[in-house]
């Protein structure tokens, strides 16, 4: 393989970012896209130079020359769009959360399974490097033993019933939409099964989430996690441990800095590493290995971890009695 040719299913927000990123990375190409409306596919196939375009996802899945595909659409159609994919043999990046579902998540990991292709849920914070430098100081006994995560996203999102977020035909709510990322960042230092799972949401007006809160206890240590619509944070999150404590920048998961500091205060380490295009650019690159290398999923995002979160997720829509529309 030279260049890795990429398909965009889907021409929202973050395709948009997403294809900067492809454009940046030297050994990809931006090789098509596809929408459900043939003009928005081709005004984004002029806009960042992709070279063919489609108006209709099953084409894009049936494009021989695609090597993988980023699926780019709301929550409840990422298990239909991915299933067509791998069904295809098609290496697959899904944006987060992966599904509504464990299960449809479970069927979908089987399908790459028997195709024998990649299958990943694009959770770019994981590669960004901030973020392993983190995860380099707690492997390294820098904190000591990690006991406790602080970690909010919350985001101030005023309601429209129009927008994916706030409808539950299209899997919305905070939980899906931000709080996986919370919940992954406890699991990445704490462990992906937690003892017990304590969570309240505030469900609004459209029936999904506004608000959540999220408690994962393990043996001897906690995370106490927030998500929301209704509030702007700042969204730090903190690595505790016995011996000292991480502090990541402010919008925790795509920030490009992180500090070590010891159980004083003191600030031992401050590092910080701009991104070499908008952050997306890393997962990208790690796509990339795993296709050279012919792995079928990511160690640093494996199917595991995505499916624990996942697990996660269910268990605290099943606390609030929330199900998705058509779920
Ligand atoms: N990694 C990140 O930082 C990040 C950031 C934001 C969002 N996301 C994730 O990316 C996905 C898309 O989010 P977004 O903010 O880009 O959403 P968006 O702006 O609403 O775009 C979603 C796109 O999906 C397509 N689509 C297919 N079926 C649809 C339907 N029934 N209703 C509406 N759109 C439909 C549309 O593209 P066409 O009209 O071209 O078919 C639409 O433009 C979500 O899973 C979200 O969680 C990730």
């Amino acid at each position: 393989m030279d260049k890795i040719r990429w398909g965009i299913m889907a021409t929202g927000r973050i395709a948009a970012t997403f294809a900067d990123a492809v454009n940046y990375v030297e050994d990809a190409e931006l090789y098509a896209c596809a929408s459900r409306d043939e003009d928005r596919a081709k005004a984004f196939a002029e806009k960042f130079g992709v070279k063919k375009y489609y108006g209709d996802y099953g084409m894009l899945a049936d494009d021989e020359n695609v090597d993988v595909i980023y699926i780019a659409s709301p929550m409840a159609q990422h298990y239909e769009q991915a299933k067509m994919c791998l069904l295809n043999g098609k290496n697959v990046l899904c944006e987060k959360t992966i599904t509504l579902n464990g299960s449809q998540l479970a069927e979908l990991i089987d399908i790459a399974e028997k195709q024998n292709v990649f299958f990943m849920e694009a959770m770019w914070m994981k590669f960004l490097p901030a973020f392993l430098k983190a995860k380099e100081w707690v492997k390294d006994g820098r904190i000591g033993i990690p006991k406790m995560i602080k970690c909010d996203f919350s985001n101030l999102c005023p309601f429209n019933a129009e927008d994916r977020l706030f409808k539950s035909s299209l899997g919305g709510g905070c939980l899906l939409d931000l709080g996986v990322y919370p919940i992954t960042l406890a699991c990445e230092f704490l462990g992906y099964e937690p003892e017990d799972i304590i969570s309240n949401a505030y469900i609004g007006k459209s029936g999904v989430d506004f608000d959540a809160s999220i408690i994962l206890k393990y043996d001897d240590s906690f995370a106490h996690l927030t998500a929301g619509f209704d509030i702007e944070c700042q969204n730090p999150a903190f690595v505790i441990g016995d011996k000292g404590r991480i502090r990541f920048g402010n919008w925790f998961f795509c920030t490009d800095e992180v500090m070590l500091y010891d159980d004083d205060g003191h600030l031992l380490e401050h590092f910080k590493k701009p991104h070499l295009k908008n952050g997306y650019e890393f997962e990208i690159m790690e796509v990339h290995e795993c296709l050279k290398q012919g792995k079928k999923q990511s160690n640093i995002n494996s199917l595991y971890h995505t499916t624990a979160t996942m697990k996660i997720m269910d268990e605290c829509r099943k606390q609030w009695g929330l199900r998705f529309d058509g779920e």
